[in-house]
């Protein structure tokens, strides 16, 4: 499996500049599966539901309809594709995507839209749980000073009066959580290659990750 480009790393390395980046530069799709997690979390806190219990967890799953078209996401037909980004959504989408029935609800739909071929998908657990025979799988990192410095630049950017809402600590239990939770943590498989991008332009990961693909 050639056409399905993966790229897997931990909160703010970058992954969706790149993929976007990437996938317009070879006329692929992009999946961002984060934005899945977060459609679910949005649903669970919509509609009331304590995401540790289990049974009204498999109740409200069974009813969500996700749906994706280009850039935008819709749960049960309404618009979430702003909503989803907010710090709370962000938080809950962390500790609804440790649980297992949440992960096998959004892998069929993940695996679908893989199978369409010529895509670039990025997460936690891309590589290594929902297309391991990919050939292409590029591991995305930075430091954790790093991430958040570019977090804060993006805020600025849009708007100099912002502070961000989020610490370096934030970070680093998010970080925690995604990479130590028993079902498909964030982690590295051997077959991926490893991309440090602390001292490189979104254009210079591209760059590096076309020189890559096989
Ligand atoms: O990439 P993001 O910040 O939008 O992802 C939100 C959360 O979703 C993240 O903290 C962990 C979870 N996630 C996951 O468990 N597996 C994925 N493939 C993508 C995201």
């Amino acid at each position: 499996m050639k056409d399905v480009i993966t790229i897997d790393g931990p909160s703010g390395a970058g992954k969706s500049t790149v993929a976007r980046l990437l996938a317009a530069k070879l006329g692929y799709n992009y999946l961002d599966t984060g934005a899945l997690y977060r459609a679910v979390a949005w649903k669970v806190r919509d509609s009331n539901i304590d995401h540790d219990n289990e049974d009204a967890l498999r109740d409200l799953l069974k009813t969500a309809e996700i749906s994706l078209e280009g850039s935008t996401i819709s749960v049960n037909g309404t618009d979430v594709t702003t909503a989803i980004r907010t710090k709370e959504i962000g938080e809950l989408s962390s500790q609804v995507s440790a649980k297992p029935i949440v992960r096998e609800f959004l892998f069929a739909m993940q695996r679908e839209e893989g199978i369409k071929g010529k895509v670039v998908v990025e997460g936690r657990d891309t590589g290594t749980v929902i297309f391991p025979e990919s050939e292409n799988k590029f591991f995305l990192d930075a430091s954790v000073d790093e991430r958040w410095a570019r977090r804060l630049k993006d805020l600025k950017d849009s708007d100099p009066t912002l502070t961000l809402d989020t610490t370096v600590e934030d970070l680093k239990k998010r970080d925690h959580r995604d990479s130590t939770r028993e079902s498909a943590p964030l982690k590295k498989a051997d077959d991926m290659f490893y991309i440090d991008s602390s001292r490189l332009s979104p254009e210079e990961v591209v760059d590096t990750i076309v020189r890559h693909l096989k």
